[in-house]
């Protein structure tokens, strides 16, 4: 088994591009955990028909980005995420889709990886960073001229309410994280502090030879 590195914090904290970043520089496969959960939020599926990730991968690619990150389907993924039958089901693809790839590594981000997903990876990091910052970096991502800032810090702030005040899998950190807040810092900035805490963690546990 190779390292598994957990990544969570809310919408717009950096945490998909460190997430890649450090897949790349190990050299492990990644798992954008929120992109599923939009993809079933703009399915509208019937949740037996989620069995299969592989499956759940291949819909996912032949989506849009627009229609995935849209402001409307991004509310809507918050508010399926409240569902525990649905949490159950995607919680159980996340771990099949590390059975897939345990000879590789994993990095997985999302919300819950390090709190319900694999309680037990190797390195748990919570990306963060101020409200408006993270609404800028999404607007500025967005690109969509029918979208205003204001919406989209509007919608922002909804999720982060949603998404640490539900009772199932809340968005929340304890101390087996290594909190780091982007804040005001350039990508390659958070970059270099991540890979460090990540390089920290596999030699605490055995895994050195990644470093
Ligand atoms: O990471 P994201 O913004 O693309 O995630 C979209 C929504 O999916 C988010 O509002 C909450 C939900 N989500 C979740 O509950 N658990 C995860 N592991 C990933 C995402």
């Amino acid at each position: 088994m190779k390292p598994v590195v957990a990544i969570d914090g809310p919408a717009g904290s950096g945490k998909g591009t460190l997430a890649r970043m450090i897949a790349s520089h190990f050299s492990f496969v990644y798992l954008d955990t929120g992109l599923l959960y939009r993809t079933v939020a703009f399915l509208n599926a019937p949740l037996t028909e989620l069995k299969d990730i592989r499956k759940l991968l291949d819909i996912t690619a032949k989506l849009t980005e627009e229609q995935l990150r849209s402001p409307e389907n991004s509310a809507r993924a918050s508010d399926i995420a409240k569902n525990p039958e649905v949490r159950d089901i995607m919680t159980h693809l996340q771990r099949d889709f590390i059975q897939l790839y345990n000879e590789k590594g994993v990095v997985l981000d999302g919300r819950d990886i390090g709190t319900v997903v694999v309680p037990d990876a190797c390195c748990k990091l919570f990306v963060t960073a101020d409200l408006k910052e993270r609404a800028k970096r999404r607007f500025a991502d967005l690109k969509n001229e029918n979208t205003t800032f204001d919406e989209v810090y509007n919608n922002m702030k909804l999720r982060d309410a949603q998404d640490k005040s539900r009772k199932i899998a809340p968005l929340t950190c304890d101390k087996t994280y290594i909190v780091i807040d982007t804040t005001g810092q350039s990508v390659q900035e958070s970059f270099k502090i991540c890979r460090e805490e990540v390089k920290k963690a596999f030699v605490n546990s055995g895994y050195g030879s990644f470093v």
